[in-house]
């Protein structure tokens, strides 16, 4: 069985303070796909402070120099990719197809933060007095503490490590304890990729732990800036210690994503879209559909294509071509079966042939493979959802998607932003003025027509608001404010003390000329 460990100053470690934990493929329940070596709080702070000492030299290191590091990383992603996407859907069950997806989202993050190496433009700004220019710099944060989720184990994670490490900051990893074998083969990457020892660090811990490390770091003063992706309730608490140390986290939480379906929509396209958008990856991501919310006038054949097409979906082995496979792992699964008690008895239940587990005597129509060998639950429309309910108002991170109907465009926007997430959300129309109203009215980061709530492009601002984060972007030019401070410089040759505001040029005007009437 294969043993991972944290990566400590350019060193695995052989100790586990935290403890050893062993993860099962959610496929095949007995199978082990390795056994991981924890840390505990210290091991973090230990990290930090390798990272802190670390980071001075690469911020010394001119920014192409460091995009060449990156373009080796991104090299060698894409020249383990088929490796890396297997090890992925082992250990956490995502669709193959999908697995390599996210890995490509790895290697178009490296191919657009290689150039901004050569740019991470500042700017020369004109002095309102002769003699003085003024200009702008990126400065790197410092050191970055990373926190992730483990749905996307690669990608996500490279969104911020990439960026982080190209503006000159060093940083510290911390990846979901339940998904250690890829986040220790993306680590074995970067290792590879030519960044010196202590710049790039991964710590393997519980979330918990995790915490009490950061809190002494922070205190210690040994980070600067924390990423996280993960759950809205401990976002909020990751917010409230970063807010102490004067410092604002980037944030990236959960959502209720609401998929708008007016009467003038291609039906066929919207049952496809609310398929890939509520199921894909088991409903386990952040920008998963929550709610799809009919227009009443074609609600009765939006849901059945809706789910006639999860129906006869396939489901199982992530290594075939299923609609999704296992839940992540046991404690993903557990919560899922809990949400099924917030189905009421107003609720009409559609899209399998039963709810909860998958098993022998619970079974789904279309298996791939042995359901009770894995962590499989069967696919649920829930229609007739109204804002009083919980399955409206709480996110639900498993294969559940609501469906609500409205008469009103405004109820519409009412019910896609009633609950408070923000994250992404849907409309299909072949409108326009439906598109830009629903765009100026949705609270949601991001927006999509006639498309999926989910799959994001890796060169998009990526982000949310209210209960879905704090209004921090990721990717694209916009996360390079995440990982870099700007900073003003004015410089006068003038060779005396020029005062700005007061030694400033005036042109006189004459405000009573008119011009002579024609
Ligand atoms: C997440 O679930 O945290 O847009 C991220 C998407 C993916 C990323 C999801 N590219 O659905």
């Amino acid at each position: 069985m294969r043993i991972v460990s944290s990566l400590i100053g350019g060193a695995w470690r052989d100790d586990a303070p935290g403890g050893t934990l062993e993860i099962p493929n959610p496929t095949h329940l007995d199978e082990t796909v390795e056994s991981a070596r924890l840390g505990d709080a210290t091991t973090f702070v230990e990290a930090c402070r390798a990272a802190r000492e670390a980071q001075i030299a690469w911020a010394r290191v001119p920014s192409p120099v460091r995009g060449r590091a990156i373009q080796q990383l991104g090299r060698l992603v894409e020249d383990n990719a088929e490796t890396l996407a297997r090890i992925l859907t082992r250990e956490i069950g995502k669709p193959i197809r999908e697995a390599r997806g996210s890995v490509q989202e790895v290697i178009d993050t490296c191919n657009f933060f290689v150039s901004e190496g050569r740019r991470l433009y500042g700017m020369t700004v004109p002095s309102e007095l002769p003699d003085k220019q003024l200009f702008t710099f990126r400065n790197p944060v410092g050191v970055a503490a990373i926190v992730t989720a483990g749905n996307f184990p690669v990608a996500v994670p490279s969104w911020y490590l990439v960026p982080a490490l190209l503006c000159g900051n060093a940083v510290v990893w911390k990846p979901a304890e339940y998904a250690p074998a890829t986040s220790e083969a993306l680590a074995q990457l970067f290792v590879h990729a030519g960044f010196p020892a202590g710049v790039f660090n991964m710590v393997l811990a519980d979330g918990p732990t995790a915490f009490q490390g950061l809190e002494r770091a922070l205190a210690e003063g040994l980070v600067d800036k924390v990423g996280f992706t993960g759950s809205t309730e401990v976002g909020r608490k990751i917010g409230e210690l970063t807010g102490r140390h004067l410092q604002s986290a980037c944030l990236e939480l959960g959502g209720k994503n609401p998929l708008v379906v007016m009467p003038d929509a291609d039906l066929e396209l919207a049952a496809e879209g609310a398929m890939f958008s509520g199921f894909g990856t088991a409903g386990q991501r952040c920008t998963s559909l929550g709610t799809a919310i009919v227009h009443s006038s074609i609600h009765d054949e939006f849901v059945s294509r809706f789910a006639e097409a999860v129906e006869s979906a396939p489901i199982g082995d992530p290594f075939e071509d299923v609609l999704y496979g296992p839940m992540m792992s046991g404690r993903f699964c557990e919560r899922f079966l809990g949400w099924l008690d917030w189905v009421r008895p107003h609720h009409v239940v559609r899209g399998s042939t039963g709810t909860g587990r998958i098993t022998r005597e619970n079974p789904r129509k279309g298996f791939v493979g042995d359901p009770e060998a894995g962590l499989f639950v069967h696919p649920t429309i829930v229609d007739g959802v109204t804002m009083d309910d919980d399955l409206y108002k709480q996110e639900t991170f498993g294969p559940i998607v609501g469906v609500a109907t409205f008469d009103e465009f405004e109820d519409a926007i009412a019910l896609a932003n009633g609950h408070g997430y923000g994250l992404s959300a849907s409309i299909y129309t072949n409108d326009p003025k439906s598109v830009f109203r629903f765009r100026e009215r949705i609270s949601a980061g991001m927006i999509s027509v006639n498309n999926s709530t989910t799959g994001a492009e890796a060169h998009l601002p990526f982000g949310g608001n209210g209960r879905s984060g704090n209004g921090s972007r990721q990717s694209g030019v916009w996360v390079l404010d995440q990982f870099t401070r700007w900073q003003a410089m004015n410089w006068d040759y003038s060779g005396k003390l020029q005062k700005a505001q007061m030694d400033v040029a005036e042109l006189t005007a004459d405000p009573s000329f008119r011009l002579q009437k024609a």
